[in-house]
């Protein structure tokens, strides 16, 4: 018999998720104020996020608990899968084993649950009543609306225009789980009227929406704003993804070669490829090969600078230190394939920057046609973001075909694009058209970055 899944047993799931930091060649850049640029102190970040979130953030602990009443959430859907996709192999006619790490059976359908549940939890514990987030596609709205669900705290997600109006569904599921979902910009914070004033039929962008849902938290009560990428916390909570799979790569006695995801602000692919990376950061694995799957219709990686930005269109986060397209960055509204945040993580950019991993640029037609051949083939129908980790998987294991390597080549699979089925069609009937983002508007954009003194 040919083995086509790895199943974990319960007991066996992690207890501890993964921390980078404790691992890194060289430390983080710092955090800094936004308004004095500064370094940002944790009293700053208190009106935000629960204390716990804040030291998760900057700890250089190695593991960290996972508390036993998320333990006990995850387990509603976890361990997820491991499935080597034997069928498209065998369409390549490629000798490449390829396996992929499936999130798409959370009850939201991506990874975002696994962070979702965990700062609720946290702020549920610091006696937190409500939180407020942003949501591009509505996958992340949708996990988060599940995980206030859980822990019984009253959500609000500002959602991005363009995505409001293409995926009612979206809305539904988090009003379905109990939160309330607005089109951003909207008229219930000032930076939502400011925008609407100068650009009635502004399509949005996660950095407003960003913007909106930290204002409303800090001008409500008892409220926390919730990130669902980029942030270290963030990344940290996904690493179950990836400890899972060294259990299950094991069980099928096979070791990653090339392991391929998609970063829209990095948190998936982070949360599969930092439990590996430690093995070529320790010399064990120095030609492993880590490839960072971005649209081209936002190259935060490829195309942006390194440098200190805020993550809001607005100017009210922290600045961090990451590759950037510039904070006011509003992706075309014909772009269907996700991954559209003009940052990028910063552990995600650190590691960039120090040659540790590599990234790479597709065009949305592209994505949509491997999309398409791993739904012919596999049976699975993925979502715009991780059918970019697809085009570059089928194109290193179309290499092997053609060098005759036998390589082994692991996809961070992030979700099932049942929602997303509007975007298929509009392939289908060729009307989807490919789109690079202008170097010229990257200059532009750089003119506005705030001044640091470290800034480069
Ligand atoms: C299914 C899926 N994959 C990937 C992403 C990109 O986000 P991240 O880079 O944080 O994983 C998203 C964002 O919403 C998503 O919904």
């Amino acid at each position: 018999m040919e083995r086509s899944m790895w199943f974990l047993d319960q007991k066996d799931m992690p207890t501890q998720w993964y921390n980078i930091q404790a691992d890194l060649p060289e430390p983080l850049p710092p955090v800094l104020h936004p308004a004095t640029g500064k370094l940002v102190t944790p009293q700053d970040l208190a009106p935000l996020f629960p204390m716990e979130l804040i030291k998760q953030e900057v700890s250089t602990e190695r593991w960290v608990e996972i508390p036993e009443e998320v333990q006990e959430i995850y387990r509603t859907w976890r361990p997820t899968v491991l499935h080597r996709a034997r069928r498209l192999e065998r369409a390549l006619d490629t000798p490449a084993k390829i396996f992929f790490k499936y999130e798409g059976t959370s009850q939201a359908g991506s990874h975002k649950p696994n962070t979702a549940i965990a700062q609720a939890y946290y702020n549920k514990m610091e006696g937190i009543k409500r939180i407020a987030t942003e949501t591009g596609a509505g996958q992340w709205g949708s996990a988060l609306a599940m995980g206030c669900a859980f822990f019984g705290l009253e959500c609000k997600v500002y959602m991005v225009r363009a995505s409001y109006d293409q995926k009612p569904y979206r809305r539904i599921l988090m009003e379905t789980w109990g939160a309330k979902c607005v089109p951003s910009p909207s008229p219930e914070t000032k930076v939502g009227r400011d925008m609407l004033a100068k650009w009635p039929d502004c399509p949005g962008s996660l950095g407003l929406a960003i913007s909106e849902a930290v204002e409303d938290v800090v001008t409500h009560g008892d409220a926390h704003y919730s990130l669902g990428s980029v942030l270290n916390h963030v990344l940290l909570h996904q690493t179950i993804i990836g400890e899972e799979t060294r259990k299950q790569m094991e069980m099928a006695d096979a070791y990653p070669d090339i392991i391929v995801g998609c970063i829209g602000g990095g948190s998936n692919f982070a949360g599969q490829f930092l439990p590996w990376i430690r093995d070529k950061i320790s010399g064990k694995k120095p030609e492993m090969r880590i490839i960072c799957v971005e649209a081209e219709a936002c190259p935060h990686v490829t195309k942006g600078v390194y440098a200190y930005d805020f993550g809001d269109v607005g100017g009210l986060t922290p600045l961090l230190k990451m590759y950037t397209l510039g904070h006011g960055f509003i992706p075309p509204p014909i772009h269907a394939g996700g991954l559209r945040y003009h940052g990028m993580a910063p552990i995600i950019s650190h590691l960039r920057r120090l040659g540790l991993i590599e990234a790479q640029a597709v065009p949305q037609t592209a994505v949509f046609a491997a999309g398409i051949q791993f739904a012919r083939t596999e049976g699975i129908i993925s979502a715009p973001e991780p059918s970019h980790d697809l085009k570059v998987a089928i194109d290193e294991a179309i290499r092997c075909r053609e060098s005759g390597e036998a390589k082994t080549i692991l996809i961070a699979h992030s979700g099932h694009g049942h929602f997303d089925l509007a975007a298929y069609d509009a392939y289908l009937s060729g009307k989807l058209v490919d789109y690079a983002y202008p170097e010229e508007e990257v200059r532009k954009a750089m003119l506005e970055l705030p001044k640091v003194p470290t800034s480069e």
